[in-house]
């Protein structure tokens, strides 16, 4: 089988639990990097394009209370494999930077290690998926749970969805799995403090973007 040519862009994640700032950090991540010149496209999991989009409201839809955890875990790999086909790999293809909010670690983060499908069985089905387009770099915003969930609350305009409503314990161990990832993922990923202001936050990535590659100004 054929594997995926290597692209000349960077492909860049962010990752971390409930209320650790992505959106936002990623939002002007994006306007520092457009100032310099640089062609990023932002993009998001699950979703990012029409059909995973879809399949992100039905994982999402907090009426289906039924879903299987095995379910949601194909849902999501799926909704990445397509996500990836259609808008990651163009785009690294001619050269762009990529940033996208959640990828990969996500589903060993929250159905691997949380959900307790196992890290390794969720690797299989993602491998599948992924196809070897693994992110260059990964930002975890790494925060304590209840800060991280009080956020949330103070924030009211936020939709709230299934996941969010989950117990503390769930949090914890997503952010037990995110610790695990980044242990066996030294290279990859970088922990970024999430209870640091946000402009010192973009700064570090700013920083981490420029000391691991040239391109960054
Ligand atoms: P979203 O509203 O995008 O939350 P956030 O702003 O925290 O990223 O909802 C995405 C939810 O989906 C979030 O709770 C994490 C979860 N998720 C998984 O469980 N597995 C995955 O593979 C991905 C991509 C997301």
């Amino acid at each position: 089988m054929m594997t995926v040519s290597h692209q000349r862009g960077r492909f860049i994640t962010l990752e971390g639990g409930e209320g650790a700032g992505k959106t936002t950090a990623i939002q002007l991540l994006v306007q520092q990097l457009k100032e310099q010149g640089q062609d990023v496209v932002v993009t998001r999991e699950p979703g990012g394009i029409r059909i995973a989009e879809q399949i992100r409201s039905i994982i999402l839809n907090p009426d289906h209370t039924e879903m299987d955890a095995r379910t949601e875990a194909l849902l999501y790999a799926a909704a990445r494999r397509q996500h990836l086909v259609e808008k990651v790999i163009p785009a690294l293809e001619r050269g762009a930077i990529v940033l996208c909010d959640r990828f990969v670690d996500s589903s060993l983060a929250y159905q691997g290690y949380a959900r307790g499908l196992g890290m390794d069985a969720v690797w299989e089905i993602n491998r599948f998926a992924i196809h070897d387009t693994m992110p260059d770099l990964t930002f975890w915003l790494d925060i304590d749970p209840e800060a991280g969930l009080a956020r949330i609350e103070a924030n009211g305009l936020r939709e709230i969805n299934r996941l969010d409503k989950e117990a503390l314990a769930f949090h914890v161990s997503v952010r037990e799995g995110y610790t695990q990832l980044a242990e066996q993922n030294k290279e990859r990923i970088v922990r970024i403090d999430a209870s640091q202001s946000l402009d010192y936050i973009v700064e570090q990535m700013l920083n981490i973007l420029r000391e691991r590659t040239q391109d960054f100004s």
